[in-house]
């Protein structure tokens, strides 16, 4: 019997215990992803341009539907600007003002790219200049 008692004692100091750590823990693991996506590498730039369709428009030597990675990093670099800008919506595009080519991208930009996070945009903007 006394056991028993100790025993549940035991059982619901653990669960008390468990429930204070799980409160106090939940910013700090919110911290921790902001960390790590802060971090991203040039590998999960290139899995998010594939993962984000971007390859379905952008190859790296040719014109597919969009320009190549490669025209637009020569225009970016030579105009010295930014990608995640652009991406961001901040800055008008550059490399191909086509109104109808301008129409498609801006539909992206307008409806997935908006959701994707700094540390993405940054990842994607990494894996691009990547491409020479
Ligand atoms: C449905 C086709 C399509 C998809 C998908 C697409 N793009 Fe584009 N993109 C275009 C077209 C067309 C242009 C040319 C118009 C322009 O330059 O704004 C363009 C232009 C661009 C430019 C150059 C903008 C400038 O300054 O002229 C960048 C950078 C870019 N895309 C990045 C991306 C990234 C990153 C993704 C994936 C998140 C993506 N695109 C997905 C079609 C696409």
């Amino acid at each position: 019997m006394k056991n028993t008692i100790l025993t549940l004692a035991i059982i619901s100091l653990i669960t008390i215990s468990c429930g204070d750590k799980k409160k106090d823990e939940a910013p700090k693991a919110e911290e921790a992803t902001t960390e790590q996506a802060a971090e991203l590498t040039l590998a999960d730039g290139e899995a998010l341009f594939t993962s984000k369709t971007c390859t379905t428009c952008h190859q790296p030597d040719t014109k597919v539907i969009g320009p190549s990675i490669k025209d637009i990093n020569a225009k970016y670099a030579e105009q010295n600007a930014s990608i995640v800008a652009f991406l961001k919506g901040e800055t008008s595009p550059i490399v191909d003002t086509d109104p109808a080519q301008v129409a498609i991208m801006k539909a992206n930009l307008d409806s997935f790219v908006k959701d994707l996070t700094e540390a993405e945009l940054k990842a994607i903007e990494k894996y691009m200049l990547s491409v020479k």
